[in-house]
């Protein structure tokens, strides 16, 4: 397998501490899932990193090897990490045939190295382009190419950008996990990517699942009793809703794409739309012999889901009943009245050519005017959507929590950057619009986006 697991520790330091409250922590927690970039800055508060994009070949299936597009020649690409307040310096060369950025989903930084062709000329091939922003938030994070996504994505183009808290629940491990779809022919090669027929209606889904880039699955190692860990999950798939679960631990989600919750929660399956985050906290239950995390997706039926397990630890050594340690409240800022009002209503047309142009407010991208708003606002969005099929819907440089869902209180807390909108719902998000720029917003769903449903918020720096 090209991509085994890596297991780095970065420091040696573990710290038992199951039972003691969370502290502050000096240095990076063990990593595993994913392998680090290499931070090539000895300042403690710059991270430089160098990526290229470039075509490579991994071994997926027995029938032949699969031509991929690769950030450093690893699917995801480098796990890069930065602690709040950060530099962070990417010098990126374009080794590919086509045009490309690379956008920091969910990062609110300056609107500059958002990485969009509407505040950026794309790199060409063979060139490069440096980005360089300072990280505001912890949080769990992506980057993904934002010319042509849909096929730049989907061809391999994504990795995991891990911004860590100042003061951090201290945990024994953090596990990495991005997860995938992708389409493969008999012969090993990733299928024609096309937004035409089926993929330009539910968004292109694959036959073969990734974790980490694998499909040796499930991925394997082992879990020390009494051990605290922090998981992350990230939906890197073009179009496909995933579902996942946590068996023989106990657990709870700490985290939601922008950083920690006040009040972490637990429930039985969690949806994981494409584009999203969870973070979670887990320990082993006493007399388990293996912990697992499993993707569950729904059967074609319509009834029940089909489960794949996508990562098995084996509980090593003995421990009592532990239980997860006390939960510090992170703070979210409060829903304060709405002084401003956004409307979006996403919908579908078909064209006189047969094909589907998916909407915003009636208008395909780049068709579309842009939304402007006033920064600095307690603002209300309404977000409609009038098809029949979901949308996991994202908006750049801005978080917003989720209020109301189909006019009941949403229960979905935390600062969120996407959403999943199913078909007829409406949702009601809040949002104070805090960073000023020029932020896309769009359907997560690639070939969506790709036909329409995408547009441009315009936020002024307000008062
Ligand atoms: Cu993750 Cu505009 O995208
Ligand atoms: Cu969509």
């Amino acid at each position: 397998m090209l991509f085994s697991l890596f297991l780095i520790a970065c420091d040696g330091s573990s710290q038992d501490t199951a039972d003691t409250a969370p502290a502050v922590i000096e240095t990076l927690p063990e990593v595993w899932g994913v392998a680090p970039a290499v931070d090539i800055n000895p300042d403690p508060n710059i991270v430089e990193v160098e990526l290229t994009a470039a075509p490579t070949t991994v071994n997926w299936i027995d029938a032949g090897p699969t031509e991929v597009w690769a950030y450093n020649g690893q699917i995801p690409g480098p796990l890069i990490q930065a602690r709040v307040g950060d530099t962070v310096r990417i010098h990126f060369t374009n080794g590919l045939e086509g045009k490309t950025t690379i956008h920091w989903h969910g990062l609110r930084i300056d609107n500059e190295m958002d990485g969009v062709p509407a505040v950026q000329d794309p790199v060409k091939p063979g060139e490069t382009f440096t980005y360089e922003f300072v990280v505001p938030e912890a949080g769990s994070y992506w980057y993904h190419p934002h010319v042509r996504s849909h096929f730049q994505v989907e061809m391999g183009l994504a990795g995991l950008l891990v911004v860590h808290e100042d003061e951090v629940p201290v945990v024994n491990k953090e596990r990495y996990f991005s997860w995938d779809d992708i389409r493969l022919d008999d012969d090993g090669t990733i299928s024609e990517i096309t937004v035409t027929g089926m993929d330009s209606m539910h968004g292109r889904h694959g036959n073969m699942l990734l974790n980490n880039g694998s499909t040796d699955l499930p991925l394997k190692d082992t879990i020390q009793a009494g051990a605290v860990e922090r998981w992350r999950i990230v939906n890197t798939a073009n179009a496909r809703t995933m579902f996942f679960k946590v068996k023989g631990a106990d657990w709870r989600i700490v985290g939601v794409d922008g950083g920690l919750l006040e009040e972490p929660y637990r429930t039985n399956r969690e949806r994981l739309a494409v584009g999203q985050r969870f973070d979670l906290e887990i320990i082993p239950k006493a007399g388990e012999e293996t912990v697992s995390l499993e993707m569950h997706l729904p059967k074609s039926s319509g009834f029940g889901y089909d489960k794949y397990p996508m990562f098995e630890a084996t509980v090593t050594g003995e421990a009592g009943d532990l239980e997860l340690p006390e939960w510090v409240a992170a703070e979210v800022p409060a829903i304060e009245e709405s002084e401003q009002e956004v409307l979006m209503e996403l919908n579908v047309e078909q064209t006189a050519m047969g094909a589907l142009k998916w909407t915003i407010n009636g208008e395909a991208y780049e068709d579309s005017e842009a939304i402007e708003v006033i920064g600095n606002l307690p603002t209300y969005v309404t977000i409609k959507n009038l098809s029949n099929l979901e949308h996991p819907f994202h908006l750049h440089g801005q978080f917003f929590q989720n209020v109301e869902r189909n006019h009941l209180p949403a229960e979905e807390p935390g600062l969120r950057d996407t959403v999943l909108i199913e078909g007829g719902e409406v949702l009601l998000l809040y949002t104070n619009f805090e960073n000023p720029g020029r932020w896309m917003a769009h359907c997560h769903i690639l070939e969506h986006a790709k036909a329409g449903m995408m547009t441009e918020i315009v936020v002024s720096e307000g008062e």
